[in-house]
């Protein structure tokens, strides 16, 4: 995954291996600093007004300042695209921290936030998503708002890490049995035809492809129940699916070594899939023979 050379930052673009920042830098000290992740298609941005809306949430609840309004981060999120020359599928990551200053839990005084975004080659995870994957469910211990997208990821690397090692492509996170979501994706069980997942209340991030599948269900005409489901649950469902701006729509047909239905990406998860690749304007497809 090659990243590419030219980084935005609140002063402009510098090179990558231009980019310094002082070890006294609160990104890197405290974690106090939030991020997006966004899924560029052939050099074109995929839901670009849903992250920079929730870039600006998440800014607001931390009380950061975001060094551009949002039609400046618009149009430099563009440039990053023509200063790379990017034609390739990717994906931009920009983050940014209250900025440097020296280390003190309270907020320093005068500090301007230090922003930098830069993309990388992401292709689709085809082959996954025609096949399914496989999860394991992890305790939720994560801080009550998720809804932030705050850098403080630990319990979500540890619950990543865990999946990894046990060969499994994501951690399932529960709170007593109650599915939240998942380390790094939103999750979505399928029972007659429904489709139940975790109500957007501020334990859960509310993801931009999450949004994406509300509107296809009702376009559908399925129902979108945004009802939590236990773990237990999951024994019972007809299929099971996880959707993130890096995975897509992507079928999940064993948990904790128990299969999921008849352990193959069902009817309603492949219609999902195939909206996403429209409404995303992707040139392959996943379903192509
Ligand atoms: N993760 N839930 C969590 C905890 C996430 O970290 C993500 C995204 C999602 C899905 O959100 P969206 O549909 O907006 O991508 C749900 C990104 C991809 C990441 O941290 O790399």
């Amino acid at each position: 995954m090659s990243v590419y050379n030219y980084l935005l930052t609140q002063e402009g673009f510098v090179h990558k291996d231009d980019l310094t920042y002082p070890f006294e830098e609160r990104g890197l000290q405290f974690g106090d600093g939030i991020y997006e992740v966004i899924r560029v298609y052939e050099g074109k941005y995929y839901l670009i007004k849903e992250h920079v809306d929730r870039l600006f949430r998440s800014a607001e609840a931390v009380k950061i300042k975001v060094p551009f309004t949002k039609d400046e981060l618009y149009n430099r999120l563009d440039e990053l695209i023509t200063k790379n020359d990017i034609q390739t599928d990717a994906k931009v990551y920009l983050q940014i921290t209250r900025g440097s200053a020296p280390r003190d839990h309270a907020f320093p005084t005068g500090t301007q936030a230090n922003l930098y975004a830069y993309a990388q080659d992401l292709s689709r995870k085809t082959e996954q998503m025609k096949t399914g994957v496989k999860a394991v469910s992890k305790a939720d211990v994560r801080w009550e708002w998720c809804y932030i997208k705050s850098l403080n990821l630990l319990p979500n690397v540890m619950a990543k890490q865990e999946a990894s090692e046990a060969g499994c492509f994501e951690a399932i996170l529960h709170k007593d049995g109650e599915v939240t979501e998942c380390s790094s994706s939103n999750i979505y069980l399928v029972k007659n035809g429904d489709i139940y997942t975790h109500p957007p209340k501020k334990n859960i991030l509310h993801g931009c492809v999450r949004m994406r599948i509300e509107q296809f269900c009702k376009e559908e005409g399925i129902s979108f129940i945004e009802e939590s489901f236990q773990l237990e649950d999951i024994q019972y469902a007809d299929e099971l699916f996880l959707s993130s701006s890096t995975a897509e729509v992507m079928p999940v047909i064993e948990v904790d070594g128990i299969k999921v239905g008849d352990s193959h990406p069902g009817r309603i998860t492949r219609r999902m899939q195939e909206k996403y690749e429209m409404d995303a304007g992707v040139k392959g497809t996943i379903f192509a023979k």
